[in-house]
């Protein structure tokens, strides 16, 4: 990868994995140059974070389009005058065509609030609590054709304690995704860690498990 490795963030909402990404930055912890932010909610508060920060937004809506193929083509398009070298998805909460993980194919991260292959898709704080898990966190992974289902590259896990809310649980989670995200995309934009035959490698060695960060 370049260095400063060109990143693209793309959000849906609050966008507070974008600040973590935008504060490490800042304070020279990680070596990404955050190239554009893009959303295809225009209310999606992570574009007033952009914005405070210098960053260059766009935003094309998805509702605009007929299918998912012609969106993604939008999006291709729009990112793509930015020459990202690596794509940060931060609640960016679309499914994304194939024809759109292929032309970004071993760029994109994506983070999910669960400790995959446990809980891929929606509500994983109330499916972790319902089945009385020990553990808990957060998966930082390569992006592939199959829903949260790409090689994982970081975990941050904590254990889950006595009684607490399905809210409590979010909000400690996402506490670690603010630490580990933008730790794994550095390694990415570094070239330490690498996508290749539909795997992840760590310093060129087949990595078979993710590593794991207790918190
Ligand atoms: C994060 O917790 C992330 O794990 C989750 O959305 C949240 C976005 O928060 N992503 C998914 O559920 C993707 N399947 P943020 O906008 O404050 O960064």
């Amino acid at each position: 990868m370049p260095s400063p490795c060109k990143t693209a963030v793309l959000i849906s909402g609050s966008g507070t994995n974008l600040q973590a990404f935008i504060d490490a930055v800042e304070d020279g912890e990680i070596d990404l140059e955050l190239a554009v932010v893009f959303s295809n909610n225009p209310e999606a508060f992570g574009l007033e974070r952009a914005a405070q920060a210098d960053i260059p937004t766009a935003c094309i809506q998805h509702s605009d389009f007929p299918d998912r193929e012609s969106f993604d083509h939008a999006v291709i398009t729009e990112l793509d005058r930015y020459q990202p070298d690596l794509l940060i998805l931060a609640g960016f909460m679309r499914i994304l065509s194939p024809a759109f993980v292929s032309h970004y194919a071993g760029k994109i991260l994506n983070i999910h609030p669960a400790l995959l292959p446990l809980y891929p898709g929606l509500n994983t704080h109330q499916r972790v609590l319902d089945a009385g898990d020990e553990w808990h966190g957060s998966t930082v992974h390569f992006v592939t054709e199959e829903l949260d289902g790409g090689p994982r590259i970081l975990q941050g896990r904590l254990a889950v304690a006595a009684g607490e809310s399905a809210d409590e649980l979010a909000a400690r989670v996402q506490a670690v995704e603010h630490r580990i995200y933008p730790e794994a995309a550095s390694w990415v934009g570094s070239g330490q860690v690498a996508f290749k035959d539909g795997q992840s490698w760590v310093d060129g060695k087949l990595a078979e498990e993710p590593i794991l960060k207790t918190y």
